[in-house]
């Protein structure tokens, strides 16, 4: 998958932008705050439907405008369609090839993409939540009734969760109003219980595989699905996930009115990432860490790919950095040279040597080829 031209209009400090892009790689070079994160931001927003960095439209339409468009021209399998969507502070619509998408979340996966950022070294250090939102983000990518399935998982439990909250209200009659969330929960959350365990088999194989060659040294890494229902294994069925999530909620129910919220459930997940058994997320070093996160996104991209048979678009931003030469040149020989990419940076990269590589200068809400 390929994006030919990007339009934006009003998307943070781009006023009015087109661009036109390499097949290959794209280097945007630029000093700090001219816009490099915001145009690797704009594709990720057209491929997610959402921001990586906020929640809100209105960080995102530019400071004293009302509306922010952006557009690409994706190519894939010989086939051009134009994408856009268009934000005001309260809606979002979704355009492919002109028509609108009703709603616009379904337009979410159309362009394929996999983002490497600074902040991914909270994958490995950070809280459970941006684990689980690693997985969901690749369920987003590769099957679209999942990302129905979160959607509404996520709505189900506000709603049992507004029950055990307000469980006065109901006069002792609240365990009957909890069940049929209860149900619903069960039978959305193995779903995606199910999904992930699933997913994260496959992702580990290619992980490891990944972290070894770019570090380049004998630590055994490993990721594992952690849920707190305990005795579920990756040959589990859904009825057995079911059954389990099911038998775990009603065992739950007394902690769970007196901490009124669900206790059970795929919103509880985690992944454990462990080099030589150690958890990473307390003892890795920072390049460690750096190097584990890597590889998370990776495999993620190559979990994309095996599953949907498209190549993503991988956005790298900023993410050379900090890692030693050696390093470096692990990451760019494996992540570049197949497919299309975006990379930002402060200084010109030096130790390159890509073909059809095209390189842009960001400055000050512009960005222009090299040499024009
Ligand atoms: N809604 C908005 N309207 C106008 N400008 C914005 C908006 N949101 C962010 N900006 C500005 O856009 C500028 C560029 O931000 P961006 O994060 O893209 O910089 P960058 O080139 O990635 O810099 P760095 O190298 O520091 O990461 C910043 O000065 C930021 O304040
Ligand atoms: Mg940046």
């Amino acid at each position: 998958m390929v994006i030919k031209e990007l339009k934006l209009r009003n998307f943070r400090n781009y006023t009015n932008l087109e661009l036109e892009f390499s097949p290959k790689t794209n280097i945007i070079i630029g000093r700090n705050a001219q816009g490099k994160t915001n145009l690797l931001e704009s594709i990720y927003f057209l491929s997610h439907l959402k921001s990586h960095k906020t929640n809100k439209n209105s960080h995102i339409i530019s400071r004293g405008e009302t509306a922010a468009t952006a557009e690409v021209l994706i190519s894939n399998n010989h086939q051009d369609g134009w994408l856009s969507v268009l934000l005001t502070e309260k809606q979002k619509t979704a355009k492919i090839g002109g028509r609108a998408i009703h709603p616009s979340k379904k337009a979410k996966g159309v362009l394929k993409c996999t983002l490497f950022s600074p902040d991914d070294l909270q994958l490995v250090k950070g809280e459970p939540s941006s684990r689980r939102s690693y997985l969901d983000e690749i369920a987003e990518m590769v099957d679209p009734s999942l990302a129905y399935i979160l959607g509404r998982y996520s709505r189900v439990l506000s709603q049992r969760n507004a029950v055990l909250k307000k469980q006065e209200k109901y006069r002792g009659g609240a365990v009957k109003v909890l069940q049929p969330w209860t149900e619903e929960l069960v039978k959305l959350g193995s779903q995606i219980t199910r999904w992930r365990m699933l997913a994260v088999e496959e992702i580990k194989e290619e992980f490891s595989r990944e972290y070894l060659r770019i570090s380049k040294e004998e630590s055994h890494p490993q990721l594992e699905y952690i849920s707190p229902l305990g005795s579920l294994k990756p040959t589990s069925t859904l009825k057995e996930i079911e059954e389990i999530m099911r038998e775990s909620l009603e065992r739950r129910r007394g902690e769970e009115f007196h901490r009124r919220t669900t206790l059970v459930g795929p919103h509880r997940d985690d992944i454990k990432i462990t080099l030589l058994g150690w958890e990473a997320r307390y003892q890795a070093s920072q390049g460690e860490q750096r190097s584990l996160s890597l590889s998370m996104r990776i495999a993620q991209k190559h979990f994309i790919q095996k599953k949907t048979g498209v190549s993503p678009v991988v956005l790298l931003d900023d993410v050379f950095s900090e890692l030693d030469l050696a390093r470096r040149k692990n990451v760019m020989e494996t992540i570049i040279g197949e497919g299309q990419a975006f990379l930002t940076t402060v200084e010109p990269l030096r130790l390159i040597d890509f073909e059809g590589y095209r390189t842009f200068i960001a400055r000050g809400g512009k960005v222009e080829p090299e040499g024009t």
